[in-house]
C-alpha cells in the first residue's frame, strides 16, 4: 500500500463547527495568545488559561465529525495512512482513523504541570485548579503552548520523509516548526493542497492546489486518488 499522510490544522474541524485561530471571528482574534496559550500566561493567570480550553473541551463534546474526516478514515482501505494533526481536538479519531499524531496535544488529556510524563486521560470534563497528579501537582491541558517543544515533530518528520502523497488541508502553515511538514516531504511525493483561502507556500514542492472547504476538497481527492 502506498503511504499517504494527511497533515490537517484548523480548518479540518470549521465545518465541523470548531472555530479557527486566524480566520475572521476565530480563537486569536477572540482572546490574546500571550493570555491563554503560553506558560507566562499559565504562571500568571492559571484561571484563564484552564477557563479557555475547558470551553474548547465543552464545545468538543458537542460536536461531531464532518464528512473530510470521514473520508480520510476510508482512505485507509486503499492506503497505508497517517494523520499528522496540529488540533487538538479527537475529531479524526472518532470518524475512525487509525494512525493520529498530535503534534499540538490533545483536549482530552491533561499532565502534570511539573512531571512532563504523567499524561492522564481526562475525556470532556472541565480542569479546576486543585486537580492534582499523582504527585501532588497541578494538572494543566495536555497541549503545546507558544514557546514549547513539540515533542512529536521528529516522528512526523520521520514519517513525512516518507509519504508517497500528501493531502494538506485547512492550515495556513503559520506556526513552525510544525508547518515544516508541509515542506519535508521527498520530490517525487504527490502533493494536494485543500483550502477555501490557500496559502502561500514556501517549500520547492509542487502542489495540487483545491480552492475549497475540507468536505468538497476531500470529495474532489477520493474521486481522483480512488479511480
Ligand atoms: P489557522 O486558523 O491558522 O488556519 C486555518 C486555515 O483553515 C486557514 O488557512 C483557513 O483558510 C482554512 N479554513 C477555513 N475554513 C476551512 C474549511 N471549511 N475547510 C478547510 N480549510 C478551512 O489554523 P492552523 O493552521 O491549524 O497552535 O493553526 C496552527 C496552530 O496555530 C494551531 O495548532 C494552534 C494555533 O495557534 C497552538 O495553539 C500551539
Amino acid at each position: 500500500m502506498k503511504k499517504l499522510i494527511v497533515f490537517s490544522g484548523a480548518g479540518m474541524s470549521a465545518e465541523s463547527g470548531l472555530k479557527t485561530f486566524r480566520d475572521n471571528d476565530g480563537l486569536w482574534e477572540n482572546y490574546k495568545v500571550e493570555e491563554v496559550a503560553t506558560p507566562q500566561a499559565w504562571k500568571e493567570n492559571p484561571e484563564l488559561v484552564l477557563h479557555f480550553y475547558n470551553l474548547r473541551r465543552r464545545q468538543l463534546s458537542q460536536v461531531e465529525p464532518n464528512s473530510a474526516h470521514y473520508l480520510i478514515s476510508e482512505l485507509e482501505n486503499k492506503f497505508d495512512v497517517t494523520v499528522i494533526t496540529q488540533n487538538i481536538d479527537d475529531l479524526h479519531e472518532r470518524a475512525g482513523s487509525e494512525n493520529v499524531l498530535h503534534l499540538h496535544g490533545e483536549l482530552k488529556k491533561v499532565r502534570s504541570e511539573k512531571h512532563y510524563n504523567l499524561i492522564y486521560d481526562w475525556q470532556y470534563k472541565d480542569i479546576q485548579l486543585g486537580d492534582l497528579c499523582e504527585k501532588g501537582t497541578q494538572l494543566r491541558p495536555h497541549v503545546v503552548w507558544f514557546g514549547e517543544d513539540v515533542p512529536e515533530m521528529n516522528r512526523a518528520l520521520q514519517i513525512a520523509q516518507e509519504a508517497e502523497i500528501l493531502i494538506v488541508i485547512g492550515t495556513s502553515l503559520n506556526v513552525y516548526p510544525a508547518a515544516n511538514i508541509a515542506y519535508s516531504v521527498n520530490q517525487n511525493c504527490d502533493c494536494y493542497l485543500i483550502d477555501p483561502n490557500p496559502p502561500t507556500l514556501n517549500g520547492n514542492q509542487k502542489f495540487t492546489i483545491i480552492e475549497g472547504g475540507a468536505i468538497e476538497g476531500m470529495n474532489s481527492i477520493i474521486k481522483k486518488l480512488i479511480a
